[in-house]
């Protein structure tokens, strides 16, 4: 055979094996054994030596003919392979990005959770801060502190949660006034959210657990007109500008002289509705002036500072605050109730 022959046969073979090349991973392969030191072609560049030296340059030309027919062949077949490839993967990697998805669900904030922020925001507005105590505690912090006596019906097991004789779940969020007052000096104005524990049977508006936030404010001078313009401005922020409020004389042995505090009903702004029954008002929570026994006890000189002390239920203003009728419903955690209240 001619060396014209085998260059053509080369190229043929090119030919039909780039033809039938399916990827540019295979097509490198096969530059490797076209091309490469191994393939026909160089063989052939090397056996040129036999040739008499006057047919070599024309022998020589022909084979970087082929070489260059070849590369061609290969680079042709490389930009219609990367093509294809290219057009496969945009294929395979689409994604419809406007296919219709179940979305995520997003939480909510609970309705107790709600209201705690927004009587946080707005004492933390008047100057108070943020103070928590332990929901285990000691009888001496709980009661005694408290001037809670002995055989005040509170401590009793039937209506306090006992560990052992000297450690209980604490009844209110108060304990923490009294930790307060131990540990730091006057001016003191603090509020105390918390969970609380009292051995009631669960029912509307009772359960074992629940949540208290605790006020106090200690410094030179404090009186009840402070106690009264604090909680005025309380009521307002929850329940509308219109909202007055009313002491009435009660009794707590931390202070004296201690008040219960109504609301004007948010409902009837006054006038005697279902939700107060009748009365226009609605009691909110339980405040006085802070015990002078219970300073002294603390260790605040009762002769140099006064204070004023209040104890809010959480669960009982998150009701009023929303119309909510039943306690459990709080503690039920039924997500389709939570959205209620956005
Ligand atoms: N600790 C009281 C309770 O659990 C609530 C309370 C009333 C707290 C009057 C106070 C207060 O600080 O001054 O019922």
């Amino acid at each position: 055979m001619g060396l014209s022959e085998q260059i053509q046969e080369i190229i043929d073979d090119a030919r039909r094996a780039v033809d039938a090349v399916a990827s540019t991973a295979a097509l490198e392969q096969e530059r490797v054994r076209l091309l490469g030191k191994k393939g026909a072609l160089t063989g052939l560049l090397r056996s040129m030596g036999q040739l008499p030296a006057e047919e070599r340059p024309a022998a020589g030309q022909m084979i970087n003919q082929a070489r260059e027919t070849i590369t061609q062949l290969l680079e042709g077949a490389e930009s219609a392979l990367a093509e294809k490839e290219l057009a496969q993967r945009l294929v395979d990697e689409k994604l419809d990005v406007t296919e219709p998805r179940q979305l995520m669900r997003v939480g909510v904030p609970h309705p107790t959770t709600m209201v705690l922020n927004e009587v946080l925001d707005c004492f933390i507005g008047m100057g108070f801060e943020v103070v928590e105590g332990p929901q285990v505690e000691l009888d001496h912090y709980n009661f005694e502190l408290l001037n809670i006596p002995k055989n005040h019906p509170a401590r009793d097991a039937q209506d306090t949660f006992y560990i052992d004789d000297n450690i209980v779940l604490r009844t209110h969020t108060s304990p923490v006034q009294a930790r307060t007052m131990l540990s730091r000096k006057p001016p003191i104005r603090i509020i105390c959210p918390g969970r609380v524990f009292r051995a009631d049977e669960v029912d509307a508006t009772h359960s074992p657990v629940f949540h208290q936030i605790e006020g106090l404010v200690i410094d030179r001078d404090v009186t009840m007109g402070d106690l009264r313009g604090t909680l005025a401005a309380f009521g307002k922020r929850l329940y509308g500008d219109d909202t007055r409020l009313r002491f009435r004389p009660s009794f707590f042995p931390f202070t004296e002289p201690s008040a219960e505090v109504d609301l004007t009903c948010f409902n009837c702004h006054g006038e005697g509705c279902r939700v107060c029954k009748g009365t226009g008002w609605i009691e909110v929570l339980g405040c006085g002036m802070v015990n002078p026994k219970v300073l002294d006890m603390c260790g605040i000189p009762s002769d140099e500072y006064t204070g004023f002390a209040f104890g809010i239920g959480l669960e009982r203003i998150t009701m009023l605050r929303y119309g909510i009728p039943d306690m459990r419903l709080l503690f039920e955690g039924d997500e389709r109730f939570a959205r209620q209240f956005r």
